[in-house]
């Protein structure tokens, strides 16, 4: 990582990123291989905001609402991507991001729950997803640590899981290799505008940093950039989700694939951590964690796979997930030539951050934003928008 006195180049940057969590990250590193002089600027840490607390789950449908079809399309094509995604940067980085192709099996602990479940089953299969309905016994059979009352459950073998925090380094060591620079500790006071295009950004020291596009992918803050005119901004709130992270014992893991219930998520590494999530919390930037929301997750998961309790409780935290207001992606060309936003993943960041960072890379470099992105611009939202050229997805 370069320190600011440690500037990699004299030449002012093509493009700078704000925000460097996972599509920030990923991002820079699309538009460095690429050739562009990127700069990924963050007041902190890299992945420190909602990268750090995800689980890491790569659910493409169970993350989606029935009708949300565009959002589903978008997710299939990014959890098909997600293996030649991450062996391209495991190879780059040299980093293991912990990329487990291990099914998830959702089941039911009631008669309601299964009704629900039956009706995303036969969503999936209508999809032409391979999911499969199974009695309780079947699924206690898979997951023998699952409790008695388990009425039923879906094995899909389209959900999967990486590490999150291990995604980050990674995304962050093949940023650097490829050539970008990385700026940590260093906030962003504004974006600077000149006439009808962004100029680059300041940082909270004074310093300013020029390039001819910036990259919005700051999370739930990016709706608060300063400097920005107001008719160029874009509207993305937090939604607080707390999680745990349980320590259990590598060589008899409790779980073999990643097992959900409607209310809760239960995430099984390889190392014999368990992650336990999340809750969805519309407070604001309140990301305390809480007795009632360890106590809410603990019991859910308690209900559903009794022996948690036999775990160490290492890990108690809270992220805020970045959401547009109607909970889909900004992905697309801003109101100001060079701005282009990267924002407001919702329950998906991990999932989509190799899919959007391809799209970030096409609309910087030829204004075009891939097809599967047509219905996630800014410009949903109404208020000024540049036009792109005339192969651009609008
Ligand atoms: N994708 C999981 C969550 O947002 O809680």
């Amino acid at each position: 990582m370069v320190t600011p006195k440690q500037r990699m180049s004299p030449d002012p940057p093509d493009v700078v990123v704000v925000g460097a969590g996972a599509i920030g990250l990923a991002s820079g590193w699309r538009l460095a291989q690429r050739g562009m002089r990127t700069v990924v600027v963050d007041g902190g840490e890299p992945a420190r905001g909602a990268t750090h607390v995800a689980a890491g789950m790569l659910a493409p449908v169970n993350e989606a609402h029935f009708g949300e079809q565009e959002l589903l399309t978008l997710n299939l094509e990014a959890a098909r991507a997600y293996p030649g995604f991450i062996a391209e940067l495991e190879r780059e980085a040299g980093v293991d991001v912990g990329y487990r192709p291990c099914g998830t099996l959702t089941v039911a602990l009631d008669r309601d729950q299964a009704e629900l479940l039956r009706r995303l089953h036969r969503f999936q299969v209508s999809l032409g997803l391979e999911a499969e309905w199974l009695s309780g016994r079947d699924c206690r059979r898979l997951e023998p640590a699952l409790a008695p009352r388990v009425v039923g459950g879906i094995r899909s073998s389209v959900d999967h899981q990486v590490r999150p925090r291990a995604l980050a380094l990674a995304l962050a060591t093949a940023f650097e290799r490829a050539g970008g620079e990385l700026r940590t500790g260093s906030a962003v006071s504004s974006v600077t505008v000149d006439g009808d295009r962004v100029a680059g950004i300041v940082l909270d020291s004074g310093e300013p940093i020029a390039a001819a596009h910036v990259v919005v992918a700051a999370g739930w803050q990016s709706g608060s950039l300063s400097g920005l005119p107001a008719e160029a901004r874009v509207a993305v709130r937090p939604v607080k989700g707390q999680i745990l992270r349980l320590r259990g014992d590598g060589g008899k893991p409790l779980l073999e694939r990643v097992v959900r219930t409607p209310e809760v998520y239960l995430v099984p590494r390889a190392d014999g951590e368990l992650v336990v999530g999340a809750t969805v919390e519309e407070r604001g930037a309140d990301a305390a964690v809480t007795a009632g929301g360890v106590l809410e997750l603990l019991r859910a998961a308690y209900e559903a796979v009794p022996g948690v309790t036999e775990l160490e409780l290492v890990e108690a935290s809270a992220g805020l997930r970045p959401a547009s207001p109607d909970n889909r992606p900004i992905v697309g060309a801003g109101a100001l030539e060079g701005l282009v936003w990267a924002t407001a993943h919702w329950r998906n960041g991990i999932l989509l951050a190799g899919v959007t960072a391809d799209a970030v890379a096409d609309v910087v470099q030829a204004g075009e934003r891939p097809e599967s992105f047509r219905a996630f611009g800014p410009e949903r939202f109404g208020g000024a928008v540049r036009q792109l050229t005339e192969t651009g997805a609008g």
